[in-house]
């Protein structure tokens, strides 16, 4: 199946750009917009114009090959020591996704270790990039070939905020297995929660599912339990921001409130990510650092509203992202292939070279 969509980022060479999608603008406008610095990378990442834990990871690798194509001299320390603070300023602008902070390793292994001409850095630098980004188109349709088998012909799948094409470079993770199983010709229908406060899922999955002729109905988020005890959702798949090596998993806040009402009625629940989300480095959940994002996005109505619909003063509770527990989740699809609990041995087993 094709998606519909432009390309979520590009490097782009002639002026020197990384192209986005600008997903705060959506569904009203899909509007392409080139960021020429390193500070308009880190604002795009930040605000949530770029968004979803694979396309921060390819936004942030294009930023750095960016930087050296702007950093226009010709010494070598001066060019690293640019991509030192370049590597520092994205690294700051969202904690939780690490696929951010794998994509700028991936990078700084090149330009710290380099000591050929500057020209040449340049061009591994965006060469990498490309490769980063292309690689998670990649792992997106394997993710959606391991994935489809574990969606039954005619299923009402439930998915929480946007882990779609627009969230990686393309096809998705959760809506890459939804795509894969359309493409062995089942016949599906998305239950799109709203996810708020931002509303991803009401914005964005609604907007894509749309545009790829996916059936698909939006809730808010507190109608999930009435569907599941009328017996109207077949299974729940969502995506990661960061996977622990047990398994453990952060993604968007009540994501952690779907899984603990699927296991109560007897759901599967799955979670579906490439590689690049999982921190074989922490060993649960409780080691994920969790964003806390600014009060505005809930008194506002997701910044939707010109006036609060709180009282002045009142305090907000507004963490971008929660952990569900292992024990919650029925496997992870992963690209190479489909983990069952216990997750400790078999992420491992997926994945002996990380
Ligand atoms: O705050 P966001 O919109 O970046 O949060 C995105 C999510 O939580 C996604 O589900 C996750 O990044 C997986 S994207 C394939």
């Amino acid at each position: 199946m094709s998606f519909s969509l432009p390309s979520t980022v590009e490097l782009v060479q002639n002026p020197p750009a990384v192209r986005i999608i600008d997903q705060t603008l959506l569904p009203g406008e899909l509007r392409l917009i080139d960021l020429v610095s390193v500070d308009q990378v880190a604002e795009a990442i930040k605000v949530l114009r770029v968004r979803g834990a694979p396309a921060i990871g390819c936004a942030a690798a294009a930023g750095i090959a960016l930087a050296a194509k702007i950093e226009g001299g010709d010494e070598l320390a001066d060019l690293k020591a640019f991509l030192g603070k370049t590597d520092a300023t994205l690294a700051a602008t969202r904690p939780t996704a690490v696929n951010l902070f794998w994509a700028l390793a991936r990078m700084r292994k090149i330009w710290e270790a380099w000591c050929g001409p500057v020209a040449d850095l340049r061009s591994a630098l965006a060469a990498e990039a490309v490769a980063i980004i292309a690689d998670d188109l990649e792992r997106c349709r394997a993710i959606g070939r391991y994935g489809a088998d574990l969606i039954p012909d005619g299923a009402d799948v439930l998915t929480h905020c946007n882990a779609g094409a627009l969230a990686t470079a393309g096809y998705g993770t959760a809506l890459g297995v939804i795509r894969g199983a359309v493409e062995q010709g089942k016949r599906l229908h998305v239950w799109a929660d709203e996810t708020r406060p931002l509303l991803q899922g009401a914005r964005l999955t609604a907007f894509e599912l749309a545009a790829d002729d996916i059936p698909c109905t939006v809730l808010c988020d507190n109608m999930s339990a009435s569907l599941m005890g009328a017996g109207r959702v077949t299974c729940a798949v969502v995506g990661a921001d960061r996977i622990a090596a047990n398994g453990d998993t952060a993604n968007k806040i009540g994501t952690y409130g779907v899984a603990v009402l699927c296991k109560h009625h007897g759901i599967p629940f799955y979670v579906a990510a490439p590689f690049s989300t999982v921190d074989f480095a922490l060993a649960s959940g409780g080691e994920i650092p969790i964003e806390q994002r600014k009060p505005d996005e809930v008194s506002m109505l997701g910044c939707f509203l010109p006036h609060p619909i709180t009282p002045d003063g009142v305090e907000i509770f507004n963490p971008a992202f929660d952990v569900t527990l292992a024990d919650l989740i029925t496997a992870i699809v992963t690209e190479r292939g489909v983990a069952r609990p216990p997750f400790t041995e078999s992420l491992r087993r997926l994945a002996p070279d990380q």
